[in-house]
């Protein structure tokens, strides 16, 4: 049974790769560049939407005086995550300030995790323990049809 909290932290790690080989590229290296940043906003988006949708809105009704889970803030990160991520998509990768946007994003989306990592997940594996395999499940269908979604329209499906 897919773990909500694992499947969160897998995808965390991955998008922790994503900029570390983004960051290893020689600046002219455009073209690779170009492809990274494509696969970072695509998992970070695909990412954001699975929290949103069956994650976040779980952990606000479970807030209670007890576990009082900074959801709101959680979500505003994400939005201005969004902010930058919007940017970046209709930035040519030759632009002077693209490697900038790129790490003020790595920041954004650095500083987010850690919080998510250290304040959210811990919880929630206490007030969510009964609905874990649930929420895994809906996220993990979640996730697949997202990546299959986005490989027909690649395929021109
Ligand atoms: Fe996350
Ligand atoms: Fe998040």
């Amino acid at each position: 049974m897919p773990n909500p909290i694992e499947i969160i932290k897998n995808d965390h790690a991955a998008v922790k790769e994503l900029f570390n080989e983004y960051n290893a590229l020689e600046a002219d290296n455009t073209e690779r560049k170009g492809e990274l940043a494509g696969e970072i906003l695509k998992a970070l988006t695909i990412h954001a939407r699975m929290e949103e949708k069956f994650f976040y809105p779980k952990l606000k009704e479970a807030i209670s005086e007890e576990h009082p889970l900074p959801v709101d803030e959680a979500q505003a990160e994400h939005h201005a995550a969004k902010m930058i991520m919007l940017e970046l998509k209709v930035m040519p990768v030759t632009s002077e300030t693209y490697d900038a946007k790129m790490t003020v994003l790595e920041e954004n989306i650095t500083h987010h995790i850690e919080e998510e990592e250290t304040e959210l997940l811990p919880e929630a594996e206490t007030v969510l323990a009964g609905e874990l395999d649930e929420i895994g499940r809906e996220m993990q269908e979640y996730k697949d049809d997202a990546n299959k979604n986005l490989l027909d329209k690649l395929l021109g499906e």
